[in-house]
C-alpha cells in the first residue's frame, strides 16, 4: 500500500536528501525547509530508514488539515485512522510537538490534545477506557505550521544521525547526518584523498569512508517501526539484505584524520573501529599547522573549531588566518569546511568559490567552498 513518508532534515540539506531518496527510486511529492515528503510501500520506509545518510526520521504521515483552535487540532487529529495502525496494547504517546508561525503555539499544549485525541479515536474501536501501553512503541509526532498540521508515527525511533558508532564524543561533535551531506554536496570521490585536519571524534573521514565503501548507515541499528505491524519483519531483513549485497569491503582509500588532542584522536580511531572502517583511516594527533601533503587534486572537508569553547573565541581569527596560509599551500587541492564564526573567510584570506547556509540545529553555519582545478584523466585514474 503507498503512502506518504516525512523526512525530516538540517534546513538546508533538503536537496541533498532529495537527491538520495532519488536515488533510491523513491517518488518525492513534496519539499519544505528542513523536510522532504516522499510516497512508497512499506518496504520503501524500511529502506528510507536503512539507506538515508542525511534525514533524521522517517515518519508516516497519518494526516495533515488545518487548525486555528485546540477543538479543531483535537477533532482533526481524532479524525485519523489511528485504530488501522495502533494495536490495542501499543504504547503510544505524542514525543514531539511545535509549531512555527501558528495561532496554536504552546508546545506542551499541542502535545496533551493530540495525546487525547489519539486516545478517543482508540476508544472507538475498543471501547476501553483506559490502554494497557504494554506493546510496542509508537512516537506519534505532531508539527504546525503556518496553522497546517501535520501528524506522523515515527518509524525510526533514535534518530537516523545515530549510526551506533559513535561511541566516544568530541565536545562539539559535527551531527553524522549534517557529515554526510556536506561530503555528497562536495566532488570528493572515494579515489580521491581526503583530509580533515580538524577531526575531533572522527565523524567525516567515518562518514566519508562508510559513502565510498557504499556502507549503509543504518545497516545494523534498529528501528522502531520493526516493531509495527504494519511494517512487516520481511522488509526490514529484505532492506538490510540488500544493504549488505551493495557493501564494497575491501575498497581502499585514502582518508586522513588529525586532530591537536591526543585523547580524541584515539577516540576517533575506536569509534572508526566500530565502523569497522578503521583499516582505511589514517588518525593522528598533529595541530593544522603542521598539515602538508606532496599530492595534488586532494580534498580538505573540514569543521574547524568555531568558538564553542569561550576561552578559543579571541583565537579565532589567529586560526582561520593559519589556515589559510596552510591550505593555500597544498598544490591544486580543493577545501571545503562548515562553521558558524561569522569572520571565517576574511580571516582564511580569501573569499569562497561558493557558500552555502546550513543550520545546524539553532545554529547557523556556512558551508565555504573552494574548488581546485581538475586532475588530469591519466592522473585522475592512477
Ligand atoms: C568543532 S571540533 C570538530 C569536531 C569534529 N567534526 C567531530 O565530529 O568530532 C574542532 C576540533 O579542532 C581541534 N583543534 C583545535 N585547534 C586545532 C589545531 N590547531 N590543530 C588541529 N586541531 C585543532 C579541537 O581539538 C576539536 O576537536
Amino acid at each position: 500500500m503507498e503512502q506518504i513518508y516525512l523526512c525530516p532534515c538540517h534546513f538546508g540539506l533538503e536537496a541533498v536528501l532529495k537527491r538520495e531518496l532519488a536515488g533510491l527510486d523513491l517518488k518525492v511529492t513534496r519539499v519544505e525547509d528542513g523536510r522532504v515528503f516522499f510516497e512508497g510501500d512499506p518496504l520503501a520506509a524500511a529502506r528510507a530508514n536503512v539507506f538515508l545518510r542525511t534525514a533524521e526520521r522517517v515518519q508516516l504521515v497519518m494526516g495533515e488539515f488545518d487548525a486555528t483552535t485546540y477543538d479543531e487540532l483535537f477533532e482533526g487529529v481524532k479524525a485519523l485512522g489511528w485504530e488501522e495502525y495502533l494495536p490495542v496494547d501499543a504504547n503510544f504517546f505524542v514525543s514531539k510537538a511545535y509549531s512555527v508561525k501558528s495561532k496554536l503555539f504552546s508546545p506542551s499544549d499541542i502535545q496533551r490534545i493530540t495525546g487525547k485525541a489519539v486516545v478517543e479515536a482508540m476508544k472507538r474501536k475498543h471501547r476501553l477506557t483506559i490502554f494497557p501501553k504494554s506493546g510496542a512503541s509508537f512516537p506519534i509526532r505532531v508539527a504546525i505550521i503556518k496553522d497546517r498540521v501535520t501528524v506522523s508515527i515515527d518509524t525510526s525511533g533514535e534518530s537516523l544521525h545515530k549510526r551506533g558508532y559513535r561511541k566516544l564524543r568530541s565536545a562539539a561533535p559535527i551531527s553524522e547526518t549534517l557529515a554526510a551531506a556536506i561530503i555528497m554536496l562536495t566532488p570528493w570521490r572515494e579515489d580521491r584523498i581526503l583530509v580533515d585536519p580538524f577531526c575531533g571524534c572522527g565523524t567525516i573521514p567515518i562518514e566519508a569512508a562508510l559513502i565510498g565503501r557504499n556502507i549503509a548507515p543504518g545497516i545494523s541499528r534498529p528501528f522502531a517501526g520493526e516493531d509495527y505491524p504494519f511494517l512487516p519483519k520481511k522488509i526490514w531483513s529484505d532492506a538490510r539484505e540488500e544493504a549488505k549485497s551493495l557493501v564494497i569491503p575491501d575498497r581502499k582509500m585514502s582518508i586522513e584524520g588529525y586532530d591537536i588532542d591526543g585523547e580524541i584522536v584515539a577516540a576517533a580511531r575506536q569509534n572508526a573501529a566500530a565502523a569497522g572502517v578503521q583499516d582505511t583511516i589514517h588518525f593522528q594527533a598533529r595541530d593544522m599547522k603542521a598539515l602538508s601533503s606532496s599530492h595534488q587534486y586532494g580534498f580538505i572537508i573540514t569543521n574547524p573549531p568555531y568558538g564553542e569553547r569561550l576561552e578559543e573565541k579571541s583565537e579565532l581569527p589567529a586560526l582561520y588566518g593559519n589556515m589559510g596560509e596552510v591550505f593555500g599551500k597544498l598544490k591544486n587541492w580543493s577545501y571545503f569546511f562548515v562553521t558558524s564564526f561569522e569572520k571565517a573567510q576574511e580571516s582564511f584570506g580569501r573569499k569562497a568559490d561558493k557558500n552555502r547556509k546550513i543550520y545546524n540545529g539553532m545554529i547557523k553555519t556556512y558551508l565555504y567552498e573552494y574548488y581546485g582545478p581538475k586532475p588530469p584523466k591519466r592522473e585522475y585514474r592512477s
